[in-house]
């Protein structure tokens, strides 16, 4: 990788999907990117046109011209299209390179199996936010990974918002948390947006609130780093509204559903496992 500067990796995206387009997007509005260092191969031609006329980065002709051009290949197929995925890519990839899959379920043992052992492989798990910058990126490299390869594939997801490495016993759970998590606070949001427009808020505003007040939840938890009841005691007075309201929420097992929501993900994400 000796043409790496300022520790900015060449990517290449195989399957541009919704996921592949979202970091297309977050990479190159973090400016550190330019069109010029991503390259793309997708099978949808559409989608194909798509994305390259949209984001101005080349569209491969192939898997191992764009994995040629780059020091990581990002594999954002689904689990389904791993196999086809990894065979090809296993035949062309070159020594030294890096490869990260984002396949909820797959693991590292099988993408081991269709990949050249000297290559650096990792299994990571980020979502949708990538496209806002504010993603939440759970990283696994494959054992006895070079530190200066972690630090490049971090350092370049980081781009896209907040990264952490963890062991792959936890990228199951991470998935039903991470992957699916926000799909379940668009629904809060827009359950909160409707609960607004039931009181009679313009809808426009009502989704604006309730977006914004999420937001501003989320940042008090990460940027105080307080837990989130002591956060929940701060905005409740006795005999206030709050309190009423979150009896509201207890009679409804909101924790209960939530806690569910996540263990089902997280079930589901163990059988996608191709085979
Ligand atoms: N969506 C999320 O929120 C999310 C979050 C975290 C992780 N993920 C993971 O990200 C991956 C992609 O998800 P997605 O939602 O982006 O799916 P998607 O929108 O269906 O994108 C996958 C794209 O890759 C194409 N493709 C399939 N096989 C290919 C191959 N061999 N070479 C090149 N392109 C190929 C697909 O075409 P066809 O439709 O013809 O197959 C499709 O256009 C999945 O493995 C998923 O588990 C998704």
């Amino acid at each position: 990788m000796s043409h790496l500067s300022n520790d900015k990796a060449k990517l290449a995206i195989i399957g541009a999907g919704k996921m592949g387009e979202a970091i297309i997007a977050g990479l190159l509005k973090s400016e550190k990117y330019k069109p010029r260092d991503i390259q793309i191969f997708e099978i949808i031609e559409n989608r194909r046109k798509y994305v390259s006329q949209t984001y101005k980065v080349t569209s491969a002709k192939s898997i191992g011209d764009a994995a040629s051009f780059a020091d990581i290949t990002i594999i954002a197929v689904k689990p389904g299209d791993m196999k086809r995925a990894l065979e090809e890519i296993g035949q062309v990839i070159k020594k030294g390179k890096i490869v990260v899959s984002i396949a909820a379920g797959v693991t590292l043992e099988f993408l081991r199996k269709y990949l050249p052992k000297d290559v650096s492989v990792f299994r990571v798990m980020p979502n949708m936010a990538c496209m806002a910058r504010e993603a939440m990126i759970v990283i696994s490299p494959s054992e006895n990974t070079a530190k200066e390869k972690l630090e490049l594939v971090t350092s370049t997801l980081s781009l896209l918002g907040r990264a952490i490495v963890l062991d792959e016993k936890y990228l199951n759970l991470a998935t039903g948390l991470v992957g699916s998590g926000p799909a379940y606070i668009y629904l809060i949001i827009e359950a909160l947006a409707d609960a607004g427009v039931r009181l009679g808020l313009p809808k426009d505003i009502s989704i604006i609130l309730a977006a914004q007040t999420t937001l501003g939840a989320a940042k008090m938890v990460t940027e105080t780093g307080e837990h989130p009841a002591k956060l929940k005691d701060m905005v409740t007075t006795p005999a206030g509204t709050t309190i009423e309201g979150l009896l509201a929420l207890e009679e409804g097992k909101l924790r209960a559903v939530i806690m569910n929501a996540v263990t089902k993900a997280a079930e589901r994400a163990r059988q996608l496992q191709p085979t």
